[in-house]
């Protein structure tokens, strides 16, 4: 079944178009990796699939409907960092996930709900690895460790779609690899749709079952604000495309403007 549709988009900030004529239908379960240089509209674009930002023109659908504007309904985003709150612990910030879905306004819950949101969080806090550190605060986190963090507080909203925002870039090598497996795992136990933006080419690959290119088509010099982004590539990936990486890694994703 076909998840998200998007039809048409635009999306203009003042007199800047920074994305136009974006269309896509993307399935149930897909992994869609999104690349494409630097401020051309990939964060932008997350933003309205979330909710937190309205299209200029066109339509999105979720599921068939209209997007609704409630960022917390069926979505869950992950940011770079910084995406935990600092002053609640492991296991609160996760809890959060589920207070701020269940009670939006206060962003708390109280008594038995609570407890049974605490519980909830605990067994989020085990799927992605940290069960060990329930009571520590995201400064005594590593880098890894406090996205696996943000990665629960997401996941316990039990999102239809996850938005992953260059979760992986801050992150070392070594490190960087055990994510991939988690966030693969808790794909594959999952429904959800992931859209991944990454500026590593071999990484949107590897997890990736789709590859999409935000790139601008047109560029006018003396008006860098006239023209948007749009998908220039959109690959299906599978055994063989994968193989075939170190061709496509060639691909020129330099900023044009
Ligand atoms: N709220 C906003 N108001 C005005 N301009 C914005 C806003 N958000 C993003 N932009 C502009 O839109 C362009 C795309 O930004 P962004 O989506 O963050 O790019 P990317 O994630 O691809 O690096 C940039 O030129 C940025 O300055
Ligand atoms: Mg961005």
């Amino acid at each position: 079944m076909t998840a998200i549709t998007v039809n048409n988009l635009w999306k203009e900030y003042a007199d800047q178009v920074v994305l136009e004529r974006v269309n896509l239908s993307v399935h149930n379960k897909s992994f869609c990796s999104i690349v494409g240089a630097s401020g051309c509209g990939k964060t932008t674009f997350l933003r309205i699939l979330l909710g937190q930002e309205i299209q200029s023109r066109g339509t999105v659908t979720l599921n068939g409907a209209p997007l609704p504007m409630d960022p917390s309904a069926e979505r869950g985003i992950v940011f770079q960092r910084y995406s935990v709150f600092p002053h609640l612990n492991a296991v609160q910030n996760v809890a959060m996930g589920l207070e701020l879905k269940r009670s939006p306004m206060l962003g708390r819950l109280f008594g038995g709900a609570r407890n049974a949101a605490l519980d909830e969080a605990r067994a989020y806090l085990a799927a992605v690895g940290l069960d060990f550190a329930a009571d520590k605060y995201p400064a005594e986190l590593s880098g890894g460790m406090q996205q696996r963090l943000a990665i629960a507080q997401a996941l316990i909203k039990k999102p239809k779609v996850l938005l992953l925002d260059e979760p992986f870039g801050a992150l070392d090598p070594g490190i960087r690899t055990d994510m991939h497996e988690l966030i693969l795992r808790l794909w594959d136990e999952s429904d959800m749709t992931i859209f991944m933006v990454t500026h590593d080419l071999e990484e949107g690959f590897k997890l990736g079952t789709r590859m999409l290119v935000f790139d601008k088509v047109r560029v006018d010099p003396d008006a860098p604000g006239a023209f948007g982004a749009t998908i220039t590539y959109d690959l299906a990936l599978n055994k063989k495309t994968k193989g075939e990486l170190k061709d496509i890694q060639n691909l020129d994703l330099k900023k044009k403007d």
